[in-house]
């Protein structure tokens, strides 16, 4: 079965998770490419990020305000505390006494030690924006982390009768709820890796059943290269146990094969779960964060069998 990517790009919330390091950044900027070549007016924003990833990918700075880097195509860090003061100022809709109340350090400290507060205003940040926006793209923390952001407005609804932490909770479960709004998770073809995306998934459609999860995506896939007649030389070379460089193109051939075993392995787990699994291929790392970028955006748009031009920004 060919996985369709097409929920990637036809969602106009889409949250992106995954283990650290797994390439989350990467896939969403990849998304966002293909989305805005697709004529969508699209966003990727990182969620108060350190070391913000977006800027080395599309060398332009990301900040609170939206910025387009593209045609189409904005990138921004939402910090938290800007998104308060949005938040705050959305309630009171006077700037000046926005000021006020955050300057009050009764309030201030309230927000800041309330479990939950920064994720809430980030999340009600996101469903801004998507007003603002054909899709809002959201590389989200590592999924543990992401999983607990995703489960404050569940949390903020039990615990709030009333006023406008329980509105906002409210308003943040009704976008769950929209067929428009998915969260995709990205994988390895490694067992730890896959072994947290199972959990991941158990978690999310557990605590957050309105949150739709339409496919799973695993970056850094060996996709078979080798070919039937490679493969047998492979076998001859090994019978014959060689030396010198014959051992080296035997020891080659051998990690190639041990690398496609790994993404089998994993593509058949994932399988398991009831959801598409679309391979995104593994690339040489001296490509630099902007080629990859628009390779796994390219290779997006072959496997849904898009023609997009993609060259704005390769
Ligand atoms: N398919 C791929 N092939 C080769 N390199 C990749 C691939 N996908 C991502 N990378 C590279 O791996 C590194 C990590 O990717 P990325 O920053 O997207 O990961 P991340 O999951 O967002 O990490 P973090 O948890 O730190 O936010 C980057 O240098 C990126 O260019
Ligand atoms: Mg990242």
């Amino acid at each position: 079965m060919r996985a369709d990517p097409s929920p990637l790009f036809r969602s106009r919330v889409l949250f992106v998770s995954g283990k650290g390091g797994v390439g989350t950044s990467t896939v969403a900027a990849a998304v966002g490419r293909l989305s805005a070549a697709l004529g969508r007016k699209t966003l990727v924003m990182e969620v108060d990020n350190q070391h913000p990833t977006l800027p080395v990918i599309f060398g332009h700075a990301a900040a609170y305000e939206p910025a387009e880097v593209e045609k189409n195509l904005s990138i921004a860090n939402t910090t938290w505390s800007h998104a308060l003061e949005d938040w705050v100022e959305s309630i009171v809709s006077m700037r000046r006494l926005v000021r006020l109340i955050m300057k009050n350090r009764v309030v201030s400290l309230f927000l800041q030690v309330t479990p939950g507060a920064r994720d809430l205003v980030m999340l009600w940040r996101v469903m801004e924006l998507s007003r603002s926006y054909d899709q809002v793209i959201v590389d989200m923390p590592a999924s543990g982390n992401a999983v607990a952001m995703l489960t404050v407005p569940l949390t903020a609804e039990r615990l709030f009768p009333s006023g406008p932490i329980r509105r906002c909770a409210e308003e943040l479960l009704a976008m769950y709820a929209r067929p428009d709004t998915q969260l995709v998770l990205v994988a390895l073809p490694e067992e730890m890796v896959v072994n947290e995306t199972e959990e991941t998934l158990a978690r999310v459609l557990q605590g957050i059943p309105a949150l739709r999860v339409p496919l799973l995506l695993l970056n850094r896939a060996s996709i078979p290269s080798l070919s039937e007649g490679e493969r047998t030389l492979l076998r001859k070379l090994e019978a014959a146990a060689p030396s010198g460089a014959a051992a080296e193109v035997l020891g080659a051939g051998a990690w190639e094969e041990s690398l496609e075993a790994a993404t089998g392995d994993a593509l058949h787990r994932l399988g398991r779960v009831g959801r598409p699994v679309i391979a995104l291929p593994a690339l040489p790392r001296n490509e630099g964060a902007r080629r990859i970028t628009a390779q796994i955006a390219s290779h997006l748009a072959r496997t849904g069998g898009l023609r997009v031009d993609l060259r704005g920004g390769g």
